[in-house]
């Protein structure tokens, strides 16, 4: 009987590697191991020669193995019908259809990397509507109506109703989280906007943004500057210059925007930095007291940062894009290019 068991498991492994190339191989399978004379059926012939006490444990192996034999036919059997279904021979060497992946949009690569980065800085992330009310996308954060800085986001309107409109900056959802009260705050506010801009190679009607909020007892421009540095070196390496200039935004006081030097031209000059070598990625500031207070949070006590940082922007640096249009023209050769891996 060792003998017999011995010898089925060079079968079994004969088996493990048969891979029939023509169904006339496959035919040559069949009769091997189940044909009339084939082996499956020798081998239940030896079962008489094997005694009583064994013949239990010999039955489940043998079991066993004429399972193995069939399924392997059956599932090549079953390849070959598909194929004379579907019209034509069966040809078993023909490669399997590869499964195309999908790959993710360069944009979400970019902002999922930007999460990741402020996820280690224990940031988390907050949502809203992409719908505002005025109060949220601007009075709240401290541009009443009137107010001339308005004009530096030219804003969709939503006919239906003269307090909606199309967020154009996610500082929307910040106002929304300070007025929840829950302090202290360290959020992220990844999401899409929309201004009305003429279209162009640098500008569209919409685009994205990671905006950032931290607020807590004693929080610095220094931690502001601490937090930024940070994020670009995470993002870009160590391989460019930055800097903060002085700039002006209702909601915070001191404002700064960000400048890092251009990585496209190295700081040559390019259509991307202006020819300037400096690109602008984004805006930042200390939390303006009264926005604090707009939102019932006491401005005695709590101090924070708050800064905006544009997502396009970000991503032609990385891969060198210099026509943001590129984005949403959905062109499969431009979206196939990036092979994200977050
Ligand atoms: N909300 C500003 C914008 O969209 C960016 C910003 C955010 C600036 C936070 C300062 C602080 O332009």
């Amino acid at each position: 009987m060792e003998q017999i068991v011995q010898q089925i498991e060079a079968y079994k492994q004969e088996i493990a590697a048969f891979q029939p190339k023509t169904a006339d191989e496959l035919e040559q399978y069949r009769i091997k191991f189940l044909g009339t004379k084939g082996l499956v059926k020798a081998l239940f012939g030896e079962m008489k020669s094997v005694p009583n006490e064994q013949k239990k444990e010999f039955g489940q192996i043998l079991n066993a193995f004429k399972q193995l034999a069939e399924g392997k036919y059956e599932e090549f059997q079953q390849l070959k019908d598909e194929g004379a279904q579907a019209g034509h021979e069966l040809d078993l060497t023909l490669p399997a259809e590869p499964h195309r992946l999908g790959t993710r949009h360069p944009i979400s690569i970019l902002r999922n990397k930007a999460i990741r980065i402020f996820e280690r800085l224990g940031f988390t992330i907050a949502e809203g509507p992409e719908i505002e009310d005025d109060w949220h996308n601007f009075t709240a954060l401290n541009l009443a109506e009137n107010h001339p800085a308005r004009d530096m986001q030219d804003t969709f309107y939503v006919n239906h109703n003269p307090d909606w409109l199309l967020r154009t900056h996610t500082s929307s959802v910040q106002a929304r989280v300070m007025e929840q009260g829950n302090l202290p705050i360290r959020i992220i506010c990844p999401g899409r906007v929309y201004r009305n801009e003429t279209i162009s190679a640098r500008a569209h009607c919409f685009f994205h943004q990671i905006e950032g909020l931290y607020i807590a007892e004693n929080v610095s421009f220094a931690d502001l500057k601490q937090t930024l540095y940070y994020f670009v070196q995470e993002m870009f390496g160590k391989d460019f210059k930055v800097r903060f200039r002085p700039s002006y935004f209702p909601f915070t006081e001191p404002s700064a925007e960000m400048d890092i030097s251009c990585l496209i031209c190295g700081g040559e000059g390019c259509n991307v930095c202006k020819h300037t070598g400096w690109v602008e990625i984004l805006g930042c500031g200390m939390v303006h007291p009264q926005i604090l207070e707009n939102c019932g949070i006491d401005s005695k006590k709590y101090t924070g940062f708050a800064f905006g940082i544009g997502i396009e922007r970000l991503t032609m640096l990385k891969y060198q894009i210099k026509d943001l249009r590129l984005f949403s023209e959905n062109d499969l050769r431009f979206l196939k290019q990036f092979q994200g891996t977050v």
